[in-house]
């Protein structure tokens, strides 16, 4: 091994690796150089710090505090002048749409991109279909273009690249479209080292989707949003089908409250439900984990009997570009590190033998960046209408949750326009037939008859 790779290993407590290097075949010791060299020392520096300062240091319980949301009755005429807003913004092409997809997608177990996921309950389009029929949908409604970027990660770029390209970007301009990779971030055994994994690797995995900054700064995105004229970033996650993708009203919320990061919630279903809250952290905004509200905050009420702390964070935001641009570039509003114990897959450094071992990864979030925002808005919706995640397998937040709660829009929409389709029957309604419920009823002609499923596009 180079000497400049032996020291970096001793100076930074890694001296396990030339233990283990020193037992390795040749084809193995290239693999874990080539890993080594691309360390960032300092980053290493900093992940170890992190994590010893959370063994050692106990800071007091932090101070949670609800925020005021912003909810709007159906005839609000503020409603109306804020949808105009954003509809002014979408026509004069001043929003991109940037999806986060460079999760692992774990819990799901899906072979692939969780975008390549066949989630409607008719056609099975897979999410990423899902999203550029809309996107389609949205550049007729308003005569525009919607640059879409989308965060991929070492293990599923490709991949997504390749699915795009398979099924020729579903319709839209591959110039439109703009994958970027988020980096890696080494992961730590208990004693703050590096681990092997059992391909001789250097164990690491996605910076979350707060490296999501990052990835726009380095892959040449945010220049190109700034190339475009773009002013506003619509940030939304692959595993929520109901996406309203670039919602005029929650753009107009965001532009008219002047807000650099702006955030969409629905109301928590009931107190134990496992949901981030958007609210302030020792009077900072950000999302507080369900797992840091005692029994009893997370049950506390408000005088007229609504959970105090019921701002359920769905993880769709307006960005502001420029906001993008300073939390790239200025150390002073840097998103932070966290860690979470996981069980990784790895070598033994003493006996080289394959094992899982308790690990911390480390991970940044995008809601940490609330908490540098000058100016935020907050905005209620409706869940039945916006949010219904896949997550796992089977169960809650599933594809078939998912299935269930697109079909019931959609059931709701079929009503509205006076047809009423009966529980069993499997229904979907394309983007690029309507994009909501009003635009629905001004098209839909109930057919004397109709065969189940029922697919309308
Ligand atoms: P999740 O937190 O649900 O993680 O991601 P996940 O990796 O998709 O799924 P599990 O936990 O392994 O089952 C929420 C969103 O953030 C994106 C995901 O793709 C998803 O859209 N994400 C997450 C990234 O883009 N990069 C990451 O490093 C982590």
């Amino acid at each position: 091994m180079e000497q400049r790779l032996r020291m970096l290993l001793i100076d930074n407590g890694q001296e396990h690796l030339l233990k283990i290097y020193n037992r390795l075949a040749p084809a193995q010791q290239a693999a874990l150089c080539e890993d080594l060299q691309q360390i960032d020392v300092h980053q290493l520096r900093e992940l170890r710090a992190l994590f010893t300062k959370q063994q050692t240091e106990h800071p007091p319980e932090p101070v949670f505090a609800p925020v005021p949301v912003t909810r709007f009755p159906p005839n609000d005429p503020e409603r109306a002048r804020c949808i105009a807003i954003g509809e002014e913004y979408l026509r004069r092409g001043r929003i991109a749409l940037f999806l986060v997809a460079g999760g692992q997608g774990t819990r799901l177990g899906f072979e692939g991109p969780k975008g390549c996921f066949p989630i409607t309950p008719v056609k099975g389009k897979p999410l990423f279909q899902l999203f550029a029929e809309t996107i389609r949908a949205l550049q007729h409604r308003y005569q525009t273009v919607l640059p879409w970027y989308i965060m991929t990660s070492r293990d599923n770029h490709a991949l997504t690249d390749a699915f795009f390209k398979q099924h020729q970007y579903f319709g839209l301009d591959p110039a439109q479209v703009w994958l970027c990779r988020q980096q890696d971030v080494p992961s730590l055994d208990l004693m703050g080292r590096l681990i092997l994994s059992p391909e001789y690797r250097i164990f690491k995995n996605p910076n979350g989707h707060g490296g999501s900054i990052q990835a726009l700064a380095t892959s040449g995105a945010l220049a190109d949003m700034a190339r475009r004229g773009i002013d506003e970033v619509f940030y939304f996650q692959v595993d929520n089908p109901l996406v309203k993708i670039a919602d005029p009203l929650f753009i107009g919320v965001h532009v008219d409250g002047r807000a650099q990061m702006s955030s969409k919630v629905v109301t928590k279903s009931d107190p134990h439900e496992r949901v981030g809250i958007i609210g302030l952290i020792n009077g900072r905004l950000g999302c507080i984990e369900y797992s840091e509200l005692s029994p009893e905050q997370a049950a506390a009420r408000t005088p007229n009997g609504e959970l105090l702390f019921s701002s359920a964070n769905i993880a769709i935001h307006m960005i502001n570009r420029r906001f993008i641009e300073q939390l790239a570039t200025d150390p002073a509003v840097r998103l932070p590190f966290h860690c979470a114990r996981k069980n990784i897959p790895a070598l033994d450094p003493e006996t080289g033998a394959p094992q899982t071992i308790c690990g911390i990864k480390f991970e940044m979030f995008i809601f940490d960046a609330l908490g540098f925002a000058q100016r935020s808005c907050t905005l209620a919706v409706e869940r039945d209408e916006e949010f219904a995640p896949v997550k796992n397998r089977t169960g809650p937040d599933s594809p078939e949750t998912a299935r269930a709660a697109l079909m019931r829009l959609h059931r709701s929409w079929l009503r509205a326009a006076g047809c009423d389709i009966p529980e069993s029957v499997a229904v979907e309604i394309s983007p690029l037939f309507a994009l909501d419920a009003e635009e629905f009823s001004t098209k839909f002609v109930p057919p004397a008859q109709w065969a189940a499923p029922l697919y309308i596009e």
